[in-house]
Parts: structure tokens; C-alpha cells; sequence
């Protein structure tokens, strides 16, 4: 006999009765019934399967496939792996069906590959094949949202790579619930991986978010692929940040960086100089930092303002950084340097849409905080770098060769960064080989708040 189960459409949790809050997630009006099927609970008793020792595994096989787009190919790791199942996730209209069609297009040279649509007609991606200059005759179009249709025309087709735009348009005749149902996107989602994965085809599923940045629904997803890559950005900006925040093939935290154009994505490989386009020279309140997404080098413009307040508590907001972090360090700068920033304001933003999530960043937020209060500009060429602990004092990070080779490359002409990092990057080739040129660029250590604010707001060098 079929039973009832309730089941949160945020985070998937399953309930015994119904209620009007989510006990797990504590999400309200989450919850919606659903009928299990009878058949699993009568499974026969299966034999033993064979297992393999791991030195017996080969080590050759993993045949990356490029996708001929670079920045697409370093968040993935190298390129497509064969069998593996990715989830791209983003906010609508950010370019997930854009970017998937560039790719598909270019992967269509190397084998079949279909693209099953299931929110726009054939025609209007054809349209948009041909504004991006996206057009291969490999290149398979299905417009179609029922789950074993799709399936009977993956085996028809026999494409090594499947994409489908996207999971919540899915439905399943099987399942009772409606389209864009947990239970629906991950019982689709699950029939497709194991097709997939069985025929060796690489499956690419689109995923919208919802404003809170969780992938609508289905949570339930992530664990389910081998790789979550998510657009970041937001529509105001032409660029967009491609982040993998998970991958089993390849390091994760890899970011790449599109723009978007009339001609669709493109890739941006100078990605600091995008970050620092709109900076002006000597305005308070603006320090470069030298941040690391992933194993590549970044700069970004943090800003920031303080004003008086006309609010009884005062206001801490930040776009682009951890707020209760900023909200850590204007304490610091209030206690140890005795900034009374009690009675102010405080805004920060990362120019530019990026999201700098390490603590690598701390010295510049507090530097521009501090450079914002006293009015007081940095030197134009100085990029930062460095955690800051409560007692003020600046702590090393890691890859700091990383962060000044991208500052010296783009011409920065002093790095400030924690002292025990300057040993490190004293010693690197970079520093040896920049020795031999003329214009060494200083490399300044700090140890503590107060040395790093005398150093970047009251030294005039340069
Ligand atoms: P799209 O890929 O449809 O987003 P998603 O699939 O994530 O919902 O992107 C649509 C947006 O991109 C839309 O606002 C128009 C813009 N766009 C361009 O600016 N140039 C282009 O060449 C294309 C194809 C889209
Ligand atoms: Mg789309």
C-alpha cells in the first residue's frame, strides 16, 4: 500500500506528519505531501558483488575533453570528464544557457552533443546559436521537459554529452508531485546521472537559485553531482565569476571570469585589470587588495565610507565581504587604535560585483575604513594583504608570491603585506629576478595595525 511522507521543498527533509515549519531547516511552508512508492520496501535479498583491491585500479584512463574555452576549463578543473555529472547553478538571466551553448557548440566539434531545452523553443536557442556564433551540425536540440522522454532520446542520439536547461523544468510521469518539487528535481536528476554515468556521457544540468543563493529546492542536487559550479555577479556588471564549489576532479574554489557581450561570454584572462578599470587616483577610502581565488591571483578595489550617523545604533553593511568580519574589525580599529567609529557609519564594497570570502582581506578592509575616517588617500601604486587579529596584529596568509606577483605584473609599485610573509616572498625567484631590473618595487613588512596605517596613510613615498 502507498503511504504519505511530507517533505520540505528547501532542504528535503522527510516528515512523518505534516507541519507549517520545517524542523530541520526551519523553513515555513515548506512542506508538502508526497506518496512513496510501495516497491522498495520489498527488495529480495541480493547476492554478493566482487571487489577489486585499489593497486588494482589502472591510473591511465581519465581523457579530459576540453571545451575549448579556457575559463570555462580551468574552473572545471582541465575539462570535461567522461561519465561525470556537473550542476551549474545561478540566478536567472545571468548567462548559464549562454555559456553552456558556447561550450556545447565547441564540444560538438570533437563528438555529438545534444541540448535539451525544456524553458525556451528550439528556435529561440537556434536564434540565440546564431548571435553567439554557436552553430554545429553535431549540435542536437531537443525542446522537451518529460524526464523518459529524454532518456529514450539520450540512448537514440548517443551524444558523449548531454546538457539540460534546466532540472526544475523536468517532470517525471511517475511521480505524482509537481514540476520543480524537490522530490521531482532529484528523482529526474538521479535517473539522469545514473543514465549517464553508465554510458560513460558527460551530463551538464542547469540550476536556478533562488535570492537567497541556495539552488532552488534542490539542495538535495549537490551531493548528488561531481561538480557544483555557480555564476556569480550581478546583472548591472558585464562581468560574470564562475566559481567551482565543489569539484571531484579538479581543486575547488577555481574561479573563471566571463564578460558578457553582444556576442555572448567572453573570457577575461587579465581579470585584475577588469576589477581595477574604474579606479580613480587619490581618493580616500580605496585600497587595492591582493586577494587569491582558488590558485589564481586577484586584485580587487575595496572601498570603503564612514560617516556620522543619524541612527541610534550605528549602521555596518558591506557588499562583496562578510559583514560580522567587517563588524570584527572596526572593533579592532575602535579599541586598539582608538578610532571612535561608535558614532559612525560604516560602509564597504568590493568594486565590481567579486566576492572575497578569506580572511587575507582584513587589512585592506580596516585600511580603507581607517583611510575613509581620516580622509587620507594611500599611495596609487600600493596593493595590501594580510589577516588581522584582534589584538591588531597582522598575521601571514598563504600564497603570498602569488598575490605579488599578480601586483607587480600590473604594476604596482608597493606591496604591503604581514612580516612573515616578506621572508617568504623575499626569498622566491620572482624577487631575484625583479633584483636585476632597475625599478624593484618595495615590498613593505608589517607586523601590527598601527605599523601598516603609518606606513600606507602618512608615508608620502612615490
Ligand atoms: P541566459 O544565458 O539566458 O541566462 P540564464 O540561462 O542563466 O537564465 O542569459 C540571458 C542574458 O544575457 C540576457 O539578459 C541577455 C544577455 N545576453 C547578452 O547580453 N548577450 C548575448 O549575446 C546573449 C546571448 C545574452
Ligand atoms: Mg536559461
Amino acid at each position: 500500500m502507498a503511504k504519505s511522507l511530507f517533505v520540505c521543498q528547501e532542504c528535503g527533509a522527510e516528515h512523518r506528519k505534516w507541519s507549517g515549519k520545517c524542523g530541520d531547516c526551519g523553513a515555513w511552508n515548506a512542506i508538502s505531501e508526497q506518496v512513496e512508492a510501495a516497491s522498495a520496501r520489498h527488495v529480495k535479498k541480493s547476492q554478493a558483488l566482487l571487489t577489486s583491491p585499489i593497486t588494482d585500479i589502472a591510473m591511465n584512463q581519465v581523457q579530459r575533453r576540453s571545451t575549448q574555452i579556457e575559463e570555462l576549463d580551468r574552473v572545471l578543473g582541465g575539462g570535461l570528464v567522461p561519465g561525470s555529472a556537473i550542476l551549474m547553478g545561478g540566478s536567472p538571466g545571468i548567462g548559464k544557457s549562454t555559456m553552456l551553448l558556447q561550450a556545447a557548440a565547441r564540444l560538438a566539434e570533437q563528438a555529438p552533443v545534444l541540448y535539451i531545452t525544456g524553458e525556451e523553443s528550439i528556435q529561440q536557442v537556434g536564434l540565440r546559436g546564431e548571435r553567439v556564433q554557436s552553430k554545429h551540425k553535431d549540435l542536437q536540440l531537443l525542446a522537451a521537459c518529460d524526464l523518459e522522454a529524454m532518456l529514450a532520446t539520450i540512448d537514440e542520439v548517443r551524444a558523449s554529452v548531454v546538457i539540460v536547461d534546466s532540472i526544475q523544468t523536468t517532470v517525471s510521469a511517475r511521480l505524482s508531485s509537481a514540476p520543480g518539487t524537490v522530490s521531482q528535481v532529484r528523482d529526474c536528476a538521479a535517473a539522469l546521472i545514473q543514465h549517464c554515468k553508465q554510458r560513460g556521457y558527460v551530463l551538464i544540468l542547469v540550476g536556478h537559485v533562488t535570492k537567497d543563493g541556495a539552488l532552488a529546492g534542490p539542495r538535495v542536487l549537490e551531493h548528488m553531482v561531481d561538480a557544483v559550479l555557480y555564476f556569480e555577479g550581478d546583472r548591472g556588471h558585464a562581468h560574470r565569476i564562475l566559481r567551482a564549489v565543489k569539484n571531484r576532479f579538479g581543486p575547488a574554489g577555481e574561479i573563471g571570469v566571463f564578460e558578457m557581450s553582444d556576442r555572448g561570454l567572453k573570457g577575461v584572462t587579465d581579470a585584475s585589470r577588469l576589477f581595477l578599470a574604474e579606479r580613480t587616483a587619490d581618493t580616500s577610502g580605496s585600497v587595492v587588495l591582493a586577494c587569491m581565488e582558488g590558485t589564481r591571483p586577484l586584485l580587487v578595489e575595496v572601498q570603503a565610507l564612514v560617516a556620522p550617523t543619524v541612527y541610534a545604533t550605528p549602521k555596518r553593511s558591506c557588499v562583496g565581504l562578510d559583514v560580522n568580519r567587517m563588524a570584527m574589525l572596526t572593533a579592532v580599529l575602535e579599541r586598539r587604535m582608538g578610532i571612535p567609529l561608535s558614532g559612525q557609519d560604516v560602509y564597504v564594497n568590493v568594486v565590481g560585483g567579486a566576492k572575497v570570502g578569506e580572511p587575507a582581506a582584513d587589512l585592506a578592509v580596516a585600511l580603507a575604513v581607517l583611510s575613509s575616517y581620516q580622509d587620507r588617500a594611500l599611495p596609487h601604486r600600493m596593493a595590501v594583504f594580510g589577516e588581522m587579529g584582534l589584538t591588531g596584529e597582522i598575521r601571514p596568509v598563504s600564497q603570498p608570491e602569488n598575490r605579488v606577483r599578480e601586483a607587480v605584473n600590473l604594476g604596482f609599485s608597493q606591496v604591503l603585506m604581514p612580516d612573515e610573509n616578506h621572508t617568504r616572498v623575499q626569498e622566491c625567484k620572482l624577487t631575484a629576478t625583479l633584483r636585476e631590473h632597475a625599478d624593484v618595487p618595495s615590498f613593505i613588512p608589517v607586523k601590527h595595525l598601527a605599523g601598516a596605517a603609518e606606513m600606507a596613510l602618512h608615508a608620502r613615498v612615490s
